[in-house]
């Protein structure tokens, strides 16, 4: 097992780190075949058969409790970027998670309905993984332009899509292009959606560069909201020189809940990024 404070990260999560292991190994003593049974080989045991012999009092909690400490990050202390990828998931989607596990970096996904069937089980691996999962409307028409029958099922359906999916019902959303107006936030709102735009546009659907496009995204500051899109291979190529880029500038990478987490993210409200929220209430 490998911890890792994130860049950032004040001294005292080190130290809660270093007690929860203590009290863990504390508390697995006795019961584990290392304490218990001097002298007898370990037997091979699969984690099923290791939670049948130690119910009670097992390591287990312990660690959850490591992983739960691990995770949170408070970005008032730490340096923190949210990169975002729009309009999958798609074909590449498993590379780029494949990328980011590597790096232990969380990102958040705006989806597209209509790409969701047949890719279920990567909607699912998102969230696993500890990504964030928003919607970004079933066909991605500028919202600004529809009925409101239309707004409302371009939205309404995306949401139902990701929950069968997943299991999982979006509190966050990406209207296309950023086109949003007073009538978009009505709809969303009932949908118990907080609109997230962004700071950072890398334009990578324009410039299918990877040089280029890790080198716009890798000039984010702190706080900033990165748009990126995980169906161009070009975009998922540069994330690894973006994640090393922000890495060695200290930037720890957070979902954009956790960017916002000072900020309650309001349905139907529009969210730029963690240091600047001056619009939109609908
Ligand atoms: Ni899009």
């Amino acid at each position: 097992m490998r911890l890792v404070i994130p860049a950032g990260a004040p001294r005292w999560r080190a130290a809660a780190l270093g007690a929860v292991l203590v009290l863990g190994w504390l508390s697995g003593v006795g019961e584990h075949p290392l304490g218990g049974d001097h002298g007898r080989p370990a037997p091979h045991r699969s984690a099923a058969n290791a939670n049948a012999q130690r119910p009670a009092r097992s390591g287990w909690p312990a660690l959850l409790a490591i992983v739960a400490v691990h995770h949170r990050v408070d970005c008032r202390r730490a340096k923190c970027v949210a990169l975002t990828f729009d309009d999958g998931p798609g074909p590449y989607t498993a590379r780029l998670l494949d990328i980011l596990a590597a790096h232990r970096a969380k990102v958040t996904f705006f989806l597209i309905g209509r790409n969701i069937r047949g890719r279920e089980a990567l909607v699912r691996r998102e969230l696993a993984e500890g990504h964030a999962v928003g919607a970004h409307t079933w066909s991605h028409p500028d919202l600004t332009g529809l009925s409101t029958a239309a707004l409302w099922a371009q939205n309404e359906q995306t949401v139902r899509e990701i929950e069968r999916a997943a299991g999982f019902r979006p509190t966050i959303m990406r209207p296309p292009y950023g086109a949003t107006n007073k009538r978009v936030g009505k709809a969303v709102r009932r949908l118990g959606l907080a609109q997230i735009i962004w700071d950072v546009d890398t334009n990578d659907w324009r410039d299918r560069n990877s040089r280029i496009v890790a080198r716009r995204a890798s000039r984010a500051d702190r706080g900033d909201i990165v748009l990126m899109h995980d169906i161009h291979p070009t975009t998922v190529d540069a994330v690894p020189k973006i994640l090393t880029a922000l890495a060695r500038r200290g930037f720890t990478f957070v979902t954009v809940p956790e960017l916002l987490a000072a900020h309650p993210l309001r349905p139907g409200r529009v969210y730029f990024s963690g240091s600047d929220n001056t619009s939109g209430d609908s």
